[in-house]
């Protein structure tokens, strides 16, 4: 039997693969992602080599245009942000990593799937939804809710008992656990686990500390065509090259940086640290944008479903019949969302300074305080507020 093993190439997926061998005396295909992580894969493929792991069942796939142009740029349309702050970067990259581990699973004829998520979290039921969702009939293997390793010290030594390959950083305990795509990183556990405990400097990776950011602001265009960036000060660009270009901008002037205490869709409370600076730079664009582009009905509605549609990115349900009708009402809200923002960039902050579009619903002649020939009748609005008044009216009267 075989098992297709989402593969980091780090300590943890590196003992697991090995376990699977193990315990399941399964051949195991591997399959390692770029989503921009910024690390180097290529180790990935010696290890697993290493390991035993036939060359034809190393997958290391290059995914970065695919995550934003399909995962990432979808979201952002809804300006989706969790529990009012998270824009969800790990959350949006679990169920592409399933989508790849299904069709690999496919390829080679594997009957099971097997990831590195804990137990205790989201991924888990992000990998597992969105695995079960694209087939039925498929097994999943979750080694951490399976075996008795359940300390980084148990770990390193089951490790070094079978020369699973460990990074020598990994010896010690790890301060902390990351997990990174070109949306962001995030950072939780251990020297995060106290939440009064202000986050230490080192735990950072891609954003300067906007005390240290430069004094001078820097101003930059962002083009949109149907709710998509398309262009960065005048250069077109493919959505992961867009992404990636904002996410140094936003390294530099320390935009993205967020300190959170989310609920967990399995019940607890969770402190984390995400660092998101080209996506925080996007979405404040991306409302720029629709801010003079959408209708106001559609803008509310909008913002009325987006936590909806945000809790279903977290918990897991990208593959589910209600997000798909989300992101249908979207998309469709987005015809008209093209033109250009303009952006001042300043010590941790991105803020939108100018906006313009052919598709513009902002009327200067409507809304001048100036003289507006005739645009808009000032007589209307007594009319407007007196039948709005009515039902006020009639309260105050019975209850005085
Ligand atoms: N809490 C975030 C989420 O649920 C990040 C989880 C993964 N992060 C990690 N450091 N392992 O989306
Ligand atoms: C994990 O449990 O593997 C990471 C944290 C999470 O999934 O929420």
């Amino acid at each position: 039997k075989k098992v297709v093993l989402a593969y980091s190439g780090g300590l943890d997926t590196s003992v697991i693969l090995k376990w699977l061998q193990e315990t399941y005396g399964c051949e195991v295909v591997t399959f390692t992602a770029d989503l921009g992580q910024g690390e180097e894969l290529e180790p990935a493929r010696a290890k697993a080599e290493l390991m035993g792991v036939k060359p034809e069942h190393i997958y290391i796939d290059d995914l970065r245009e695919e995550f934003v142009r399909d995962f990432v740029f979808p979201m952002m349309r809804a300006n989706a942000q969790y529990e009012g702050l998270y824009l969800l970067g790990t959350s949006i990259a679990r169920p592409l990593i399933s989508k790849r581990l299904i069709e690999i699973a496919r390829e080679t004829g594997a009957d099971a799937v097997a990831h590195g998520a804990t137990g205790k979290g989201n991924d888990q039921v992000r990998f597992e939804l969105s695995a079960y969702a694209l087939d039925p009939d498929i097994k999943v293997i979750a080694p951490w809710r399976e075996w008795d390793l359940n300390s980084r010290t148990k770990l390193i030594e089951w490790a070094e008992a079978r020369q699973v390959p460990i990074p020598h950083n990994k010896r010690g305990e790890a301060p902390f656990s990351t997990d990174a795509n070109l949306l962001h990183t995030s950072s939780e556990g251990l020297v995060l686990e106290d939440p009064w405990d202000e986050v230490p400097d080192y735990v950072y990776s891609r954003t300067v500390n906007p005390e240290d950011a430069p004094d001078t602001p820097e101003t930059i265009e962002i083009e949109f065509e149907r709710g998509d960036g398309v262009a960065l000060n005048g250069e077109r660009m493919s959505p992961a090259t867009l992404l990636e270009a904002l996410n140094e901008l936003g390294r530099k002037h320390g935009i993205g940086r967020l300190d959170l205490v989310e609920n967990r869709f399995v019940g607890m409370k969770s402190r984390g640290m995400y660092e998101t600076p080209g996506g925080t730079i996007y979405l404040e664009a991306h409302r720029g944008i629709e801010a003079i582009t959408l209708d106001r009905g559609a803008a509310h509605l909008k913002d009325e479903l987006m936590p909806r549609y945000a809790e279903l990115i977290y918990n897991g349900f990208w593959f589910s019949p209600e997000r798909e009708m989300l992101q249908a009402a979207i998309d469709l809200s987005q015809e008209k969302v093209s033109g250009t923002v303009r952006l001042k960039l300043y010590k941790g902050l991105a803020s939108v300074t100018g906006r313009k579009s052919l598709n513009t619903l902002y009327s200067e002649k409507v809304v001048t305080f100036e003289d507006d020939q005739g645009a808009y009748d000032q007589r209307d609005a007594a009319g407007f507020i007196k039948l709005n008044a009515l039902r006020l009216r009639l309260l105050g009267r019975r209850d005085r």
